[in-house]
């Protein structure tokens, strides 16, 4: 990940307009961690400034991390400069920077809550790792739309600029937890969802892909007739699964051991190298399912006095039945604004975000954290942390 080291580093005032990016704010936490506010390319993101035996590191912070590398680079560089701060070792100056523009295949969720919308078929694929099989879903079925999820960074910039060389236009990108993505899609409107050699997470089952609520989720998103495709080389995760799977009523489910398909994934090649089974298990919803409301925003309707968070500040850790919202930190900007550091979500999964104490509102960032069923139960225990209620 890009970042610069530099023996000296002196702080420059803010705001301060650089290059393409305004650098607001420097917030300091009560155990010396040091942000920088930065907006980019429109996009807000904190730099993370670490002091070392060698001088300071500087970085992006993981929560507020762009997923196109090359917009945290160019702040980087506008920081850098900014700063006046001749570094001793970094790795901004590269040639990803030629790739500054926003990818147009690249959608937040924002789009996904707000925007999309579309009578053509749908599929999607979970985990789509150096992308061979989504790519070769988008070229088959150039009248669908192909959407495709991903955690991985390096992976989703690879994909990005194979859609891009290879003039493909019927992609969506989307860098989000697949768990909870299906939420944010219409009920009957998918056609196809892949889940190709997910991690099979025998020690930390909770963080797998395939669960009942993934399934339940599947199968109100797909239309009559719609499919839910796992394929994995694991003997494990294939009866766990079918064992999910079976409990779903008005279903077809089909089994099948070391089938073909048109498209061989890089996983896929080197299980066959080993000889190893391979398994398919798909699901064919065979249900009509109500529609649901799209989802929304996650909002803080009153004002607090930072002063009054500051002093009563302590890491706790809030839980619910089955979520939670754990208080991590606190960063003063000021005497009167400053920031939390939040983890919440379901127990099994969780986000991170900033709660911004200003003295007019009190906001998330990255703003506009969404509503998902999980983010709403944690949202109310942030709220009685703030409120002191
Ligand atoms: C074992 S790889 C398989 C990649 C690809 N499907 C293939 O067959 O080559 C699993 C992929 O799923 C991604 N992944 C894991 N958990 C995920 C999640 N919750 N949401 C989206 N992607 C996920 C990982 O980053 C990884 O790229």
């Amino acid at each position: 990940m890009p970042n610069f080291h530099t023996k000296e580093f002196k702080e420059p005032s803010y705001p301060s307009l650089y290059g393409k990016s305004e650098f607001e704010f420097v917030a300091f936490s009560q155990r010396g961690e040091r942000l920088v506010m930065s907006h980019t390319q429109n996009c807000d993101m904190l730099l993370k400034i670490n002091k070392n035996e060698k001088g300071y590191l500087i970085k992006s912070d993981k929560i507020t991390r762009p997923s196109q590398v090359a917009i945290l680079q160019q702040a980087l560089k506008d920081y850098r400069d900014l700063s006046k701060t001749k570094t001793i070792n970094s790795n901004i100056d590269s040639k990803k920077e030629k790739s500054l523009k926003v990818s147009p295949y690249l959608k937040g969720m924002e789009y996904f809550a707000d925007e999309f919308k579309s009578n053509k078929d749908i599929l999607v694929e979970v985990g789509f790792g150096s992308g061979r099989h989504l790519l070769h879903q988008a070229k088959k079925n150039p009248d669908k739309i192909v959407i495709g999820l991903e955690i991985h960074k390096p992976s989703i910039e690879q994909v990005l600029k194979q859609c891009e060389l290879q003039g493909i236009q019927n992609i969506l990108i989307v860098d989000y937890d697949a768990r909870t993505f299906l939420e944010f899609l219409s009920s009957n409107s998918v056609s196809q969802i892949f889940v190709h050699f997910p991690v099979p997470w025998d020690k930390k089952p909770h963080r797998r892909v395939i669960s009942e609520r993934f399934i339940d989720e599947s199968k109100r998103a797909l239309k009559f007739g719609g499919t839910l495709e796992l394929r994995t080389d694991s003997d494990n995760y294939f009866e766990y699964s079918f064992s999910e799977f079976i409990k779903q009523k008005k279903i077809e489910l089909h089994v099948n051991k070391n089938r073909d398909l048109e498209i061989s994934s890089k996983y896929e090649d080197r299980w066959k190298r080993q000889e190893k089974d391979i398994y398919d298990i798909t699901m064919i919803n065979q249900e009509y399912s109500e529609e649901i409301s799209s989802v929304g925003r996650l909002k803080f309707d009153k004002k607090v006095d930072f002063k009054e968070v500051k002093n009563r500040f302590k890491e706790v850790t809030l839980r619910g039945d089955g979520f939670f919202a754990h208080i991590e930190e606190i960063y003063e900007i000021n005497e009167d604004e400053g920031f939390l550091r939040v983890s919440y979500g379901a127990s099994q999964r969780n986000e991170h975000s900033y709660v911004f104490i200003k003295k007019d509102d009190v906001t998330y960032l990255p703003n506009n954290v969404l509503a998902t069923k999980d983010n709403q139960k944690a949202h109310e225990l942030i709220k009685e942390y703030i409120w002191n209620t």
